[in-house]
């Protein structure tokens, strides 16, 4: 198995793509630490890997909170001893307008998807380092980030930040040998997602099955994205044949983005 013996942290690893992250890794060899902000389904998604034989540990974490990034990092050298691969993918989008978007909604979006990636791969880089083994980090940013959606300007600065970071900390942590990646999905059949259509669906006065047949049909293969096909890019990322990738934000997104 390409990731025998490593120890893996996914952030937001209660749901979706999350989920799916921890599941694929654990089946590559990994053990896993599934940390989420909701208790419930962070255990849920241990509990499961933990039935197919995988170690796992649940641990609660709030990407926002230094502290309890902290307590994220501690909790995984308890139970595993080090930290091979950590998956930045905890995220939240939330839909208005710029002559409608609300202060509080763009803080809130970037202290998730921007603070909350600094802080968790600061936590988890300085370990790397004490460690002395290298490691591979993976941001989930988004095509957000490179080609840009109406309704969604916080989201998509966000993510684009998330793209700019990644390259930046691959060129500091290059000579720790630490890779540093992102991924850049499309459209995945998620909650996410789905929240997404509702919202545009209401406020367009649309019918929610066309509008997600137009997200398919601006798609180069003509369907959603499964969370287990971009986790499985994140385990290529995370694998010996990762290696040759670093500072990249790479689309696995269907072909929705040219760039
Ligand atoms: N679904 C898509 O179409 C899509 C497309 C591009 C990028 N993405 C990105 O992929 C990632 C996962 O998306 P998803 O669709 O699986 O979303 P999701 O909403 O289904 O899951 C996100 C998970 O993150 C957790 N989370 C939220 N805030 C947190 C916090 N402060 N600390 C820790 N955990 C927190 C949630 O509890 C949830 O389990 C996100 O970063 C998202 O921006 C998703």
């Amino acid at each position: 198995m390409v990731l025998d013996g490593a120890v893996a942290l996914v952030t937001g690893a209660g749901r979706g793509i999350g989920r799916a992250l921890a599941q694929e890794l654990g089946q590559a060899g990994a053990s896993v630490v599934c940390a989420d902000v909701r208790d419930d389904i962070a255990r849920e998604t241990a509990q499961g890997l933990e039935a197919a034989g995988i170690p796992a540990l649940a641990q609660p974490l709030d990407v926002r909170s230094a502290a309890s990034v902290q307590a994220a990092v501690a909790a995984a050298l308890a139970r595993f001893g080090r930290i091979d691969v950590l998956v930045n993918n905890a995220g939240i989008v939330t839909l208005a307008p710029l002559l409608e978007l609300a202060e509080a909604d763009w803080d809130r979006v970037f202290e998730v998807n921007v603070k909350g990636v600094f802080l968790m791969t600061q936590a988890v880089a300085q370990q790397m380092v004490k460690q002395g083994r290298g490691g591979r980090i993976i941001n989930i940013a988004s095509t957000a980030g490179k080609i840009g959606f109406p309704n969604q300007s916080h989201y998509c600065a966000s993510k684009a930040a998330v793209i700019n970071l990644t390259r930046v900390w691959a060129m500091e942590l290059q000579r720790y040998g630490i890779t540093v990646n992102a991924i850049c999905p499309g459209a995945v059949d998620t909650e996410l997602f789905e929240s997404c259509v509702q919202w545009i669906a209401q406020r367009e006065q649309l019918d929610p099955d066309q509008l997600r047949e137009s997200w398919i049909r601006a798609s180069l293969i003509g369907r959603l994205e499964q969370p287990g096909e971009i986790a499985r890019v994140a385990v290529f990322l995370a694998s010996p044949d990762g290696s040759i990738f670093n500072g990249t934000a790479l689309n696995a997104d269907g072909g929705q983005s040219p760039y």
